[in-house]
């Protein structure tokens, strides 16, 4: 049967200036890193962006490795879109990036123009699109010129390929350089991709979060939920269809007593706000105003509404704030730290 999205799709979503730009993002967002991939069946996937976009989820991210295999979930999204969201391409923002290992050989990862600009055009293949709404530098590059990596990004929007340029996972700093050569080149730089949650804080640590508040560019904090550690499931062990059970990015080993201890309180506190924990910990990553949206993954439709469900309630107070503050401990759970060339 044809898929109609929810005509008051629009009306369940609060939309939030990205940065100092003409663009709205939705408070949270969808991205396709996971249950995207041949390990998934296709209906899944677009029951999960079918519910994203019925709940006013007009943003979804992707990126060239997406799978397993790697490029599978953008071909994927390609066959959605072709399907349930033909007709709708102008409601949608859609991303893709690249900086991680995908084809063999020395032009197949890191930050290089031939292979940021060939994997633009292979990612706009799978997914059938004449452009993609944003295009990211999906890590930095040390052995790249920064000057190569944006001049690069510069050439792909200019080129028509895509219409705003990002980065991901840059620290402070090389956010600061980075944006300074967009800005030089005649494309500013529309936002920023780093990992925060409450148990991975390197943001505020590191300071990025008050540059970016500072140079007007928007963010998407990714794995606002810490992969799933973020809800309750996990505080009776790991339940089989988990994540965590799937030997994928979650390892067992993060779920420390200490970091399960933490999740329980945090629990209870979102208890006492009337949410999930899901819940209140997107409406943290949001609190106060410096996050543009929450980057969500979901392995089903149910996690999604559940998720678009934190917009009830996005304000916390003082005693709330101070209370998650003894809770929210760092575990080590940043995957992403080296490219943000953090210690931990
Ligand atoms: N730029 C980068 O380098 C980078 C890196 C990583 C991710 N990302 C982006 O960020 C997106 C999100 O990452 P993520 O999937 O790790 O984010 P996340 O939102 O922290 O975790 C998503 C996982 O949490 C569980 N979940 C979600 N909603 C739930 C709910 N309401 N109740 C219970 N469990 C729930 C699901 O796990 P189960 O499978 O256990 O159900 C789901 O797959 C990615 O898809 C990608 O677009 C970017």
């Amino acid at each position: 049967m044809t898929y109609v999205p929810a005509e008051d799709r629009y009306e369940k979503m609060v939309y939030r200036r990205c940065g100092a730009s003409g663009v709205q993002l939705p408070a949270v967002s969808l991205g396709l890193w996971h249950n995207f991939g041949h390990d998934t069946p296709h209906q899944t996937k677009r029951d999960i962006c079918r519910a994203a976009f019925d709940h006013g989820i007009t943003h979804f991210d992707l990126a060239n490795n997406y799978g397993p295999p790697p490029g599978s979930a953008e071909e994927a999204f390609g066959a959605i879109l072709a399907t349930d969201f033909a007709g709708y391409r102008d409601e949608l923002i859609i991303s893709s990036k690249a900086g991680y290992g995908m084809w063999p050989g020395p032009y197949g990862e890191w930050g290089s123009r031939k292979y940021l600009v060939a994997s633009c055009d292979q990612s706009l293949k799978r997914m059938g699109l004449d452009y993609v709404d944003i295009f990211y530098s999906h890590r930095f590059d040390p052995d790249t010129p920064l000057e190569e990596t944006m001049g690069a990004l510069d050439y792909i929007v200019r080129s028509g390929r895509a219409l705003y340029a990002g980065i991901s996972s840059y620290n402070s700093e090389r956010t600061r350089e980075a944006v300074a050569i967009l800005q030089d080149l005649g494309t500013p730089c529309l936002i920023h991709q780093p990992s925060y949650n409450m148990l991975n804080r390197w943001v505020e640590r590191d300071g990025l979060k008050q540059t970016l508040i500072e140079l007007g560019i928007g963010s998407i904090a990714f794995t606002p939920l810490a992969q799933g550690m973020l809800t309750k499931k996990y505080l009776g062990g790991i339940p089989a269809d988990s994540r965590a059970a799937q030997d994928k990015s979650l390892f067992p080993s993060m779920l420390t007593d200490r970091a399960i201890g933490n999740i329980r309180k945090l629990n209870e506190l979102a208890e006492s706000r009337g949410q999930t924990l899901a819940q209140m910990a997107i409406a943290w990553v949001l609190r106060d105003g410096g996050i543009t949206t929450a980057l969500i993954g979901a392995s089903r439709p149910s996690q999604v509404v559940d998720c678009v469900g934190a917009i009830g309630n996005l304000d916390f107070t003082a005693d709330e704030l101070t209370l998650i503050d003894e809770y929210a401990d760092e575990e080590q759970i940043n995957l992403w730290a080296q490219s943000a060339e953090l210690d931990a």
